[in-house]
C-alpha cells in the first residue's frame, strides 16, 4: 500500500466510529470529564462500558474501555476520565477541546446493570476513585428509582477535590426533569477521603467491617433479602468488598444469572 491508500483505508476504517466532543470540564489536575455527541443507532443500558479513544501517531487507533457515565435516556455521551502521567491514551486525551473528534467503537456492554440484578428493596452503589462513573449513569436511570426504595452511593477518594464530580452529580439530581420527583429523599450520599481531612474519613471497606457506615446511616446492616450492591473501583478495592459482601450472605450476579451484588473494575487508571 502507498502511503496515501494507508491513509485513505485508516480514514474509512475509523471514521465512521467518530463522535464530536461538546463539553469539557477539569475537576483537579489529575480529573477531567467530557461529553461526546451519541450515535444515533447507539442503545445501551445505563452502567455499561465501550471503548473510545483517539488516533494515535502511527494511525492506529488506542482505545480504552470507558464506562458511560451519562443515563441511557440523554441525547449526549458522558465520560469521567483520569489524566494518567504518560498514560497511550489519557495524556493526548485530557487535551481535548470541543469541537474536537474523538473514536467510539459502538459496542456497549458491561455487568452493572440492573438486569444483573434480582428485586431488592435498597441498592448500594460502592465507587472508589473513577469508579464513580458508571453510577454517575445509574444515578441518573429512572430505573434505579422505579426498582429500589433506598439507593446509597459511597464515593471514596484520597483527596476532597477529587469527590467534586460525583458531589456535582448527586446535588444535580433533584432538579433533573426526568428523574428529579422520583429521587424524592431516596438517595444517600456517602462521601469518604483517605489522604485529606475531610467530615468523614477512611476506606469504606473498613468503615463497612467496623460498623461506622451503618451506624452513621442508621441502617441495621447489609441483608441478602433487601440489599443489593454494585462496586467499581481498583481491583483491590473490588476484591475486598466482594469478601464483605459475601460475607454478609450476598452472591455475585451476572446478565445471564441476576444476583444480590455485581462488580466491574474501574478501567482507566
Ligand atoms: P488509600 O488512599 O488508603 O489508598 P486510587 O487513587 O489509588 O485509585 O484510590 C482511590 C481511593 O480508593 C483512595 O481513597 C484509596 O485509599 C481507596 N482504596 C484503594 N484500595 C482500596 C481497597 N483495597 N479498599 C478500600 N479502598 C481502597
Amino acid at each position: 500500500m502507498t502511503a496515501v491508500t494507508e491513509a485513505k483505508a485508516v480514514k474509512a476504517q475509523t471514521l465512521p466510529d467518530a463522535q464530536t466532543v461538546t463539553y469539557v470540564k477539569h475537576w483537579t489536575d489529575r480529573l477531567f470529564s467530557f461529553r461526546v455527541t451519541r450515535p444515533r443507532s447507539l442503545r445501551f443500558r445505563s452502567g455499561e462500558f465501550v471503548m473510545i479513544g483517539l488516533l494515535g501517531d502511527n494511525g492506529k487507533p488506542i482505545l480504552r474501555a470507558y464506562s458511560i457515565a451519562s443515563p441511557a435516556w440523554d441525547d449526549e455521551l458522558e465520560f469521567y476520565s483520569i489524566k494518567v502521567p504518560g498514560g497511550p491514551l489519557t495524556s493526548r486525551l485530557q487535551h481535548i477541546k470541543p469541537g474536537d473528534q474523538v473514536i467510539l467503537r459502538p459496542k456497549p456492554t458491561g455487568t452493572l446493570v440492573h438486569d444483573a440484578l434480582l428485586p431488592g428493596k435498597r441498592i448500594w452503589f460502592f465507587a472508589t476513585g473513577t469508579g464513580f462513573a458508571p453510577f454517575a449513569s445509574l444515578l441518573r436511570e429512572p430505573e434505579t428509582y422505579e426498582k429500589y426504595d433506598e439507593v446509597i452511593i459511597t464515593h471514596t477518594c484520597r483527596e476532597v477535590a477529587d469527590l467534586a464530580y460525583g458531589k456535582s452529580i448527586v446535588e444535580s439530581l433533584k432538579d433533573d426533569p426526568l428523574i428529579g420527583e422520583m429521587v424524592d429523599d431516596k438517595v444517600k450520599y456517602y462521601p469518604t477521603t483517605t489522604r485529606e481531612e475531610s467530615p468523614k474519613m477512611g476506606r469504606i471497606t473498613d468503615l463497612l467491617r467496623d460498623g461506622t457506615v451503618f451506624r452513621d446511616l442508621g441502617i441495621d446492616g447489609i441483608h441478602p433479602e433487601t440489599d443489593r450492591a454494585m462496586v467499581c473501583g481498583s481491583l483491590a478495592f473490588n476484591m475486598e468488598l466482594k469478601e464483605i459482601l459475601e460475607g454478609y450472605g450476598l452472591r455475585e450476579g451476572a446478565n445471564s444469572e441476576p444476583g444480590e451484588y455485581v462488580v466491574e473494575k474501574a478501567f482507566v487508571g
